[in-house]
């Protein structure tokens, strides 16, 4: 089996790559090694992937499309995980463009190469953002959506061209809907790894919203089962949106006391909220149980320690 894997040195991309290597599966891996974050963090997992002899890799934008078709031609796929994307809520406030480019532009051209190339099935990433704010919580994923800045806006455009595309062109579509992930490897620019960096590098910490967000934290480790769980699953509707998260919100304020009995003091500047985010997201993980039998996510007990770790031994 080959499988595309683009954004493979992105935090997601680099986890379910990694995973089916060991797997034996033969992966390709496309990033541009764009620096929205540290590049050096994309560089050390790019060396992780390129000790398995199953992984290739090239460095390019998803915007060209002749070098996407080129290496479908040359490779000729099974399936697909696009993980590529720009991501950020808050970054897409000032930089709307990059998330067109790759969001809209890049997604395209995948689905349209996809599309022409008949693999079998294209599992993209979406994001919870596209609920926007909620007040009925667990969100599940036939409910209303109302995205509210340009990076949410982009996924759930990504999601109705994906449905054009399985109506009019038969392709068989996944969209995956991650609530925060966290874990080892994981994104600097986001709450977990970034307490934890500034603990480390014993700097403040800007806490938006008083700490008063609370977010449906989900583990890497999970994402990775599930999603190869999902890869094997027989008999799937051939255009699917599922909710990818552990359906346990947790307040920020309480994380910062599980971390501090764990690493000590931390030193917060408390801030009001930042107009892009929303206060609340917990999905229903329902429909992801029944199709993979999943059931033991890890708690955040255990998956905070293993950032924590990862964490130490990385920086
Ligand atoms: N991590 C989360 O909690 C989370 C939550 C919701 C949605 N998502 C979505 O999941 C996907 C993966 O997220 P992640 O956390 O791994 O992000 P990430 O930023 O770590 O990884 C994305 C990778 O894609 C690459 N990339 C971006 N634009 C590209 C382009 N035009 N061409 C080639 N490569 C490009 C980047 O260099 C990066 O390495 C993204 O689509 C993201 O929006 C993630």
């Amino acid at each position: 089996m080959k499988i595309l894997v683009t954004g493979s040195c992105g935090f997601i991309g680099f986890h379910i790559s990694k995973f089916l290597l060991e797997k034996k599966i033969s992966i390709v891996g496309i990033d541009k090694l764009d620096n929205y974050y540290s590049v050096n963090l994309k560089k050390s997992r790019l060396k992780v992937l390129k000790k398995y002899k199953n992984f290739k890799f090239y460095k390019f934008d998803l915007t060209n499309k002749k070098k996407i078709k080129k290496i479908f031609k040359n490779k000729k796929f099974d399936y697909v995980f696009h993980m590529a994307a720009q991501a950020g809520v808050r970054y897409s406030i000032n930089n709307p463009r990059k998330y067109i480019d790759s969001n809209i532009m890049g997604f395209y051209n995948i689905l349209e190469i996809s599309r022409d190339a008949k693999i079998k099935r294209l599992f993209y990433a979406s994001s919870s953002s596209v609920y926007g704010d909620s007040k009925k919580f667990p969100l599940k994923e036939n409910y209303l959506l109302n995205p509210n800045n340009t990076y949410s806006l982009t996924k759930k455009f990504n999601e109705d061209l994906a449905r054009t595309f399985n109506k009019y062109y038969k392709l068989n579509l996944t969209g995956l809907r991650f609530f925060t992930i966290y874990g080892e490897w994981g994104r600097p620019d986001m709450f977990v790894s970034k307490i934890i960096l500034s603990n480390l590098k014993k700097k403040r910490f800007l806490l938006n919203n008083f700490g008063n967000h609370y977010r449906d934290f989900t583990y890497i480790g999970d994402v990775v089962e599930i999603l190869f769980r999902l890869l094997k699953a027989k008999k799937q509707p051939s255009n699917q949106i599922l909710n990818i998260c552990s359906n346990k919100p947790l307040k920020l304020l309480k994380i910062i006391k599980i971390l501090e009995n764990k690493i000590g003091k931390i030193s917060i500047t408390k801030k009001k909220l930042q107009k892009a985010d929303v206060i609340k997201t917990h999905g229903s993980n329902n429909k992801i149980k029944k199709i993979t039998f999943y059931k033991n996510f890890t708690n955040f007990d255990e998956g905070l320690s293993n950032t924590i770790d990862w964490s130490k031994n990385y920086y």
